[in-house]
């Protein structure tokens, strides 16, 4: 009974706390005067002054005291002052978060839209889509803000390339491309971020904000937790990335400075490895050079959580003494620290004349005018009625929903020419559906996930179909550990009209802080799909729901195998897509964004090599499409549709001139012996106008099959034969378009030269090389659609 009291007055005390945060506008008159002071006594209040007055006037108006302790992510506010407390650690990954506290689903909000994981969304190659889904999803937050229930902070998206298929955040991302992870964070982030009719405003600093973004983890960071054979661990908080200018440059760089120059973030993460040695949150060339300097951040630094703390006891950075560290960090450029050591030990460095006063109060203006654009201080009209209606709507989970379906890759079909996707429901109403994600439900989240509004399994999904359903989970869970479940399955298969095997991977095999010891599906379920496939009376399908690819080859020419479709981590309607794929009510047109190796690529090189390209002295291969030659299970970009596209190219520019001024000068690249070598190699793409497109290629899209659908038009460009060390391809632009059976649309592609044609030298210059490049629009030259042009520049 008295337990019973007690409990019943602790949520009590816990309604207090969550209400008290409601709203949490603090330049709110009647808030102060409750709380017994004077709002016109404080200046940063006043909102005819500027965002950087009004929060320098804060700052100057604080104690040391008091200001160190709001640089740590639970900054306590300052009473005296009206400034509330404030977390300033929420997440957004793929849907509002509950992971960091600054947000939670203990209120009035039980659970936010659980969009499908970012490999995921990615794979639908469509920039619209990505924009929506931040909107929307910073629509719950906003909601869930007015609710006093989320912050206003996000620390979303992550950017980071997959350098190596075993890394563990593969899910977190937009795959192997940086130049993908660039466009996807500047269209989630100006999702998230923008406010309609503010998107352009004069002063970056005081443009409005819906909620603030940040890209993450800067830089280099892409190893988590790797076990090698041998038993070694290679761990992110130990790990030093040792990586050259030019891969700086071309890959590990690329999308943060598309987040902050494009999508004008108003954050960016450092995160827990170094980088050549030096912590990258220690690093002021990185940081106050390159994100403040060169990028013009409009925002605050932020650290990985306890990146200080890792600096010290993990890296042991110069044997610092706390003190040391964090005068070191903040001088670096880092304004925020997620964790305590900011809090705890700015003053002592202080006092020790580590550091100086302004120091501090830079840091702490930078985060300040990110609370006022987002109207902590103010307010903001266009959100204040956003409530509970508001998260979970229909219209959300449509749109979830949506981003599944778009994102469903179907690798193989009609493998069997008989027995192919999608399956007919009149005919196949009898269903097997075998292997250990048949029922997923958090599987379909992967991390950084909130509480979803609710689930459709994939065994839901077909259901709505009429099917008749006899589930067999084939493997007692991913792992898969022994045989014993895998006879019901086989039996089940033997009796249906069709049989959907549906397995793959999930956050015990790939996750933060555990990479993937190899490619293969774990434990025997690929006995399991062997047995199942065999023996079963209709077609089978393969739904593998995974981040990384997996190593199918033995499934993907089976007889025994009708098509097979790659779900990714496809978020809480999964099922409902997987079911519309299947039964042909969504044409699929997802592609792979990162490249499935082959089994043995993994023993080829060490996951701890950073070079993109190949060691031949090594006998490493290269990583990515860009630098790997070698066979694949299949390709970046690959994924096929229930009908056919034809390409032909309309545009008809096929040359561009370029003219340096008179005080400007070729750059010489290396060529091979063989190589036709132009008078002028190259030049410097900063000395090339480029303000303007200057490229401009059309292609015609035909649908030439019997049914409507989506098509992903992938552009790349290939520089002239023969330079050393170019990539064999870049990606530069792609859309997606839907085309009526039958009908034809044209993708325009609008490309800057600077940026479409250039390479990265050795020395990490930025040049556009001379000479014949070749452009080429789809993913696979074997495919009958593949079209290739050369495309001629001339500089003088
Ligand atoms: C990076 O380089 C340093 C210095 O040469 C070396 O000690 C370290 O082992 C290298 N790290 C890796 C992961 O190879
Ligand atoms: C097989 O694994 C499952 C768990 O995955 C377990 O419950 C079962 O007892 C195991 N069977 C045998 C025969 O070991
Ligand atoms: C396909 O199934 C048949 C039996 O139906 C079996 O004999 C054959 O080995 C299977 N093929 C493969 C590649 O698994
Ligand atoms: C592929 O790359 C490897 C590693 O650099 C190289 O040795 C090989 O010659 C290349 N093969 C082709 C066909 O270009
Ligand atoms: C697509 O074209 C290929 C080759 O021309 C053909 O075999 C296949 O049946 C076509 N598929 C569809 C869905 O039209
Ligand atoms: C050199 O470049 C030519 C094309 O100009 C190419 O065919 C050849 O494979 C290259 N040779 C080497 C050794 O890379
Ligand atoms: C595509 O472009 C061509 C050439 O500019 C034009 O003739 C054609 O009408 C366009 N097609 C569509 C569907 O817009």
């Amino acid at each position: 009974m008295a337990s019973l009291f007690k409990s019943i007055l602790l949520f009590i005390i816990a309604m207090l706390a969550v209400s008290s945060a409601l709203a949490a506008k603090v330049c709110d008159t009647k808030s102060f005067s409750a709380q017994g002071l004077d709002m016109t006594q404080f200046a940063y209040c006043d909102k005819s002054l500027g965002y950087r007055i009004r929060a320098k006037n804060l700052v100057d108006t604080m104690t040391i005291e008091e200001k160190v302790k709001q640089l740590g992510n639970q900054a306590p506010g300052v009473r005296r002052l009206g400034i509330p407390a404030y977390n300033w650690w929420s997440e957004i990954l793929h849907g509002v978060s509950d992971v960091g506290g600054g947000s939670n689903f203990n209120g009035p909000v039980p659970g936010a839209t659980s969009f499908p994981t970012p490999i995921t969304t990615t794979a639908a190659f469509n920039q619209d889509l990505w924009h929506k889904i931040g909107k929307a999803a910073s629509t719950e937050a906003r909601a869930m803000n007015n609710l006093g229930v989320a912050g206003l902070t996000f620390w979303s998206p992550v950017i980071n390339v997959v350098r190596d298929p075993r890394w563990g955040r593969t899910l977190e991302t937009s795959g192997e491309d940086p130049f993908v992870n660039g466009v996807y964070a500047v269209n989630y982030v100006r999702g998230l971020q923008d406010v309609e009719g503010s998107e352009n405003v004069k002063d970056p600093n005081s443009r409005d904000l819906k909620v603030a973004a940040c890209c993450k983890h800067y830089a280099a960071y892409d190893i988590d937790q790797w076990v090698t054979y041998g038993g070694a661990v290679w761990d992110r908080f130990h790990y030093n990335s040792n990586v050259t200018e030019q891969d700086m440059a071309e890959t590990f760089l690329r999308p943060f400075e598309m987040c902050v120059k494009e999508g004008d973030v108003s954050s960016v993460m450092c995160s827990y490895n170094r980088v050549n040695g030096i912590p990258t949150c220690a690093d002021s060339r990185l940081l106050s050079g390159t994100i403040r300097g060169d990028w013009n951040l409009h925002g605050y630094i932020v650290s990985d959580c306890d990146s200080i703390e890792v600096m010290m006891d993990a890296h042991k950075f110069n044997d610092d003494a706390p003190e040391d560290a964090v005068a070191q960090v903040l001088q670096a450029g880092l304004d925020m620290d997620c964790g305590s050591f900011y809090p705890n030990y700015l003053q002592s460095a202080l006092d020790k004349g580590l550091i100086k006063e302004s120091d501090i109060d830079k840091a702490l203006i930078n985060t300040y005018v990110v609370l006022m654009r987002l109207g902590w201080f103010d307010g903001h009209k266009l959100f204040d009625s956003l409530g509970a209606k508001d998260v979970c709507s229909k219209e959300h989970i449509d749109l979830a929903t949506d981003a599944a379906r778009q994102g469903m890759v179907l690798l193989a079909n009609a493998v069997n020419e008989a027995n192919h996707l999608p399956l007919d429901p009149k005919k196949h109403k009898e269903i097997a559906v075998v292997g250990p994600h048949g029922e997923a439900t958090a599987a379909m989240l992967g991390n950084y996930a909130g509480k979803p509004c609710g689930f459709v399994t994939p065994v839901d999904g077909l259901k709505k179909y009429g099917a008749n359903i006899v589930y067999e989970t084939g493997c007692g869970d991913v792992h898969c550990r022994n045989t014993t479940f895998i006879w019901p399955a086989v039996r089940a298969a033997r009796k249906a009209d069709a049989t959907v095997i549906i397995t793959g991977l999930n956050l015990d095999i790939e996750a933060e802080g555990n990479d993937r010891v190899d490619l293969e599906l774990p434990g025997y379920q690929n006995l399991m799909i062997r047995m199942v496939a065999a023996e079963a009376k209709g077609p089978v399908i393969l739904v593998i729901l995974s981040a990384g690819g997996v190593n199918i080859a033995e499934f993907t020419e089976s007889p025994n195998i009708s098509a097979i479709l790659w779900a990714g981590y496809p978020g809480q309607q999964g099922g409902q897509a997987i079911a519309d794929v299947i039964y042909g009510k969504y044409n699929p047109a997802g592609r792979v964004p990162v490249t499935w190796f082959e089994g043995d690529y993994v023993w080829k090189l060490p996951m701890t090599s950073m070079p993109l390209r190949p060691i031949d002295e090594l006998g490493y291969p290269g990583r990515t499409y860009k630098f790997f030659n070698g066979s694949t299970i299949y390709p970046f970009g690959h994924g096929l549709s229930y009908t056919n596209f034809s390409y032909k190219l309309i545009s008809n520019q096929r040359s561009i001139t370029k003219k340096l001024a008179i005080n400007q000068h070729c750059q010489q690249l290396h060529y091979n012996s063989s190589a036709y070598i132009p008078p002028c190699h190259s030049a410097l793409a900063d000395d090339l106008k480029c303000d303007k497109d200057d490229i401009t290629i059309q292609v015609a899209v035909t649908n030439t099959g019997t049914m409507d659908g989506d098509d992903v038009v992938m552009l790349y460009s290939s520089a002239p034969h023969g330079i050393i060390d170019a990539p064999i391809k870049q990606l530069v632009g792609f859309q997606r378009v839907f085309v009526p059976a039958g009908k034809t649309v044209n993708a325009t592609f609008s490309l800057k030269s600077c940026t479409a044609l250039s390479i990265v030298t050795s020395s990490a210059y930025i040049v556009v090389p001379s000479g014949e490049h070749t452009f080429s629009v789809g993913s696979e030259p074997d495919q009958p659609n593949y079209l290739h042009f050369p495309f001629q520049v001339y500089i003088n």
